[in-house]
């Protein structure tokens, strides 16, 4: 009885002890896991985060009026060429990566491409060294452009609503004009003098703006309008086509109406991998982006990052080092898919991935010299521009576009009313020789005509347990895919809302140089001592930010939580 009594107390106590750790382990796990109350804005049903409040809120509208994220997509993605002319763009590029509420997922690529005259060594001199500035101010950087074609080529597979009613609210937006920003009046004034002596004193911007003056747009509007009568051939084969081939040409630069001619944009498959219970669908080469944010993920997986704290030293060190790596390999081995032969089988081998972090030790940093493959890269900035979309069906929509440059090669076109990128400086001009970035290509990432230079642009979007969960991006030229792992990180493994996801302090390492850059009074002195403590050296002067990231997370009841990044101007917006 005794031996029972205390054979059953035992047992009790047993049960009782191991059911207490049972609970407070399942807590402490759904402690972290579970969902962050959220602190950006709510809505219902469908929403847009983007960088301006008028494209945010021109998308939405259309979202209210019956159409879907894609109709949102080519609404969004035209009035930040209004309303953002420092990256929004009618002379541009970009990628989207999708998600139909259906599960299917896919990408667009609308890139733009090198002219039908580009050659290996056009930037290079007759000594064979690069011509300083000639892929990145004015007509001969100009890559040829793609984002009409790419707007178009979402309405014509996905579209729901008339390309005019898409339109209207654009062109009228226009027409009214935008109210520049404190921020925005800044820009201008930064970029002034470079406008003028590349577009001249009769450019629209000649004159100097300051918050609160607007901004009207009659040559884009009327760009926009003879699109809207026209059709995408309008900025191809069109007037506007003839029209922007000479005015390039008259300026010295390359791109040919037969260039414009033959521009198509490319439907890709997107890069896809799991980490832990997320699915991960990003964008696939010629950017960058989602091969290597697979690359840093998988390196990381082993590792539970949640329990090292948010921006921890441990957590800072073991995703510099997971960077360090997926940097090295970056370069050497990515450019256009359509040109080049890209190991992905082997880039994204899980086992090589693991091999690759195999000496990785929290008690000192790896050298970069001691990490072979990739090149010296230095920062870009913010000058990219990344939107999201959810739609009241569930279908979403992560979209990162750009000129490159801050408006890119400054040359801007009065009478079409739009910047032309500086995207050619994507490409290696000359292996061994950094572009404006400090990127030192390879051969993988050499000018070819019909060539799409390589990019880091991630827009990304993320399934938890099947359903769709995080529509993520940023601009940031090379910082763009640590920005968009971090954010995934902080609102899967740190548990902070999408607000806080987007507003948290970031970091950056990029294999070369080997330093971390640290946003500026981000982080603790005793954090970044303890890194120093161990080997890596700190970098707090490179950039003020890094990144400036848009994204919508669905919440557990269907609701949708907007992030906003307060680094810029930039807003949610929604019903
Ligand atoms: O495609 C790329 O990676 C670059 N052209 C992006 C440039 C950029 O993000 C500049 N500033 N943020």
């Amino acid at each position: 009885m005794i031996y029972l009594r205390d054979y059953t107390d035992s047992k009790l106590s047993r049960v009782l002890i191991y059911s207490v750790l049972a609970l407070l382990l399942v807590s402490g796990i759904q402690c972290r896991r579970a969902p962050a109350n959220p602190t950006g804005l709510i809505t219902e049903k469908a929403m847009v985060v983007s960088a301006r409040e008028e494209a945010s809120a021109i998308g939405a509208a259309i979202l209210e009026s019956g159409g879907n994220a894609f109709d949102a997509m080519v609404a969004t993605e035209l009035a930040l060429a209004v309303a953002y002319p420092y990256a929004g763009n009618l002379g541009g590029g970009g990628f989207m990566v999708y998600r139909k509420s259906d599960g299917d997922v896919g990408a667009l690529d609308y890139r733009e491409k090198a002219p039908l005259s580009a050659t290996e060594d056009m930037y290079l001199d007759s000594l064979g060294n690069v011509i300083p500035g000639m892929s990145t101010n004015g007509a001969t950087a100009v890559g040829v452009p793609g984002t009409i074609a790419g707007v178009f080529e979402v309405h014509r597979k996905f579209g729901s609503i008339p390309m005019e009613r898409i339109l209207d609210p654009v062109i009228a937006l226009a027409e009214k004009g935008v109210v520049v920003t404190e921020k925005q009046a800044d820009r201008l004034e930064r970029y002034r003098d470079q406008i003028i002596e590349i577009s001249g004193e009769e450019t629209l911007f000649y004159t100097k703006c300051q918050k609160g003056d607007t901004l009207k747009y009659q040559s884009l509007a009327n760009t926009l309008k003879r699109i809207r009568e026209n059709g995408r051939d309008e900025f191809y084969r069109g007037e506007t086509a003839r029209k922007l081939a000479a005015f390039i040409q008259e300026k010295g630069g390359f791109i040919t109406e037969e260039d414009l001619a033959s521009y198509e944009a490319v439907w890709r498959q997107p890069i896809i991998f799991n980490y832990k219970d997320l699915r991960i669908i990003s964008m696939s080469p010629p950017s960058s982006g989602g091969v290597t944010i697979n690359q840093i993920f998988k390196m990381i997986e082993p590792y539970d990052i949640g329990d090292y704290g948010h921006n921890s030293a441990e957590a800072i060190q073991l995703l510099t080092e997971a960077f360090r790596r997926a940097y090295a390999d970056r370069n050497f081995y990515l450019g256009d898919p359509d040109f080049v032969e890209i190991p992905l089988d082997f880039l994204l081998q899980e086992s090589y991935l693991r091999e690759r972090m195999s000496d990785f030790t929290l008690d000192r940093a790896t050298k970069s010299e001691a990490v072979s493959h990739g090149t010296v890269e230095i920062l870009e900035s913010a000058e990219t521009t990344h939107y999201s979309i959810v739609d009241a069906m569930g279908n979403a929509v992560s979209v990162t576009t750009t000129l490159n440059g801050a408006y890119g090669s400054k040359l801007y076109c009065d009478e079409l009313g739009f910047f032309l990128n500086n995207e050619m400086d994507d490409f290696s001009s000359k292996p061994g020789v950094p572009n404006m970035f400090g990127l030192i290509g390879a051969n993988a990432n050499s000018i070819a005509p019909e060539k799409r230079m390589l990019s880091s642009m991630t827009p990304t979007i993320v399934e938890k347990d099947g359903a769709l969960w995080l529509v993520v991006g940023t601009p940031g030229g090379s910082t763009i895919i640590t920005a968009v792992a971090q954010t995934i990180l902080n609102a899967y493994e740190f548990n902070l809302s999408m607000q806080q996801s987007v507003e948290a302090p970031r970091f950056h390492h990029q294999w070369l140089p080997d330093y971390i850059i640290f946003e500026p009074d981000g982080f603790p002195e005793r954090t970044k001592d303890l890194l120093r403590s161990k080997g890596y050296e700190i970098n707090e002067e490179r950039t003020p930010v890094i990144g400036k990231v848009d994204a919508i997370r669905v919440l557990p009841d269907g609701r949708l939580e907007g992030g906003a990044d307060p680094r810029g101007d930039d807003k949610a917006i929604g019903y």
